[in-house]
């Protein structure tokens, strides 16, 4: 069986972008996204595959979740549903990297959550992480990092498994 996992970067507010576009650039997470995800399949809506500079996504099987028949993209595979994305995943562990919708959407399957979760918040948000029932969710590791000349802002890496019903 498939293990499912999301990553997202999460300001205070529970916020993951604006303007069709990352809150903030963190370079210091954008290393561990890389690191987290290499080599698995990743998941995303068709609006964050768009917002990447450059894609797809080098060392990943990119998979994107559209409801155009006609979409496609070289090296990239195309799901019309998230059971179908899921399915067609050729790594036992499957990366859910957002946006909003998808996460919303695949909230229920995740077993592991990866949160960056930033220390600050943007008044132009637009697009936000759904609430997370914490008695669902067992923290299993915490790791602070203070901003410095590269990271404007204060962040954790979090790790959440789901707990056992
Ligand atoms: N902070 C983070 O970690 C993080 C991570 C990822 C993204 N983001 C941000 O999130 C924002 C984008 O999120 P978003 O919610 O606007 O868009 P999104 O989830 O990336 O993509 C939405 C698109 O996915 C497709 N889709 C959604 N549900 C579907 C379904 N059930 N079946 C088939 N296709 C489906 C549709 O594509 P079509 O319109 O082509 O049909 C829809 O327009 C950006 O600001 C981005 O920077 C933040």
């Amino acid at each position: 069986m498939k293990s499912i996992h999301a990553i997202v970067a999460v300001a205070s507010d529970g916020a993951i972008g604006r303007q069709g576009d990352l809150l903030c650039h963190l370079p210091a997470d954008m290393k561990h996204f890389k690191e987290v995800t290499m080599g698995h399949s990743i998941v995303m809506g068709r609006k964050t595959f768009e917002s990447f500079p450059r894609r797809p996504l080098p060392g990943r099987q990119n998979i994107v979740i559209t409801r155009d028949a006609l979409w496609q993209y070289p090296g990239v595979t195309v799901a019309h549903s998230l059971d179908e994305a899921v399915a067609a995943a050729e790594t036992e562990t499957v990366f859910i990297i957002g946006g909003a919708q998808i996460y919303e959407q695949s909230l229920p399957l995740v077993d592991v959550l990866h949160l960056t979760r930033i220390h600050a918040r943007w008044a132009t948000a637009d697009v936000f992480f759904p609430a997370l029932d914490m008695d669902e969710w067992q923290e299993v590791e915490r790791e602070h990092h203070g901003s410095d000349h590269r990271n404007a802002y204060e962040f954790d890496f979090i790790t959440l498994k789901r707990r056992a019903k």
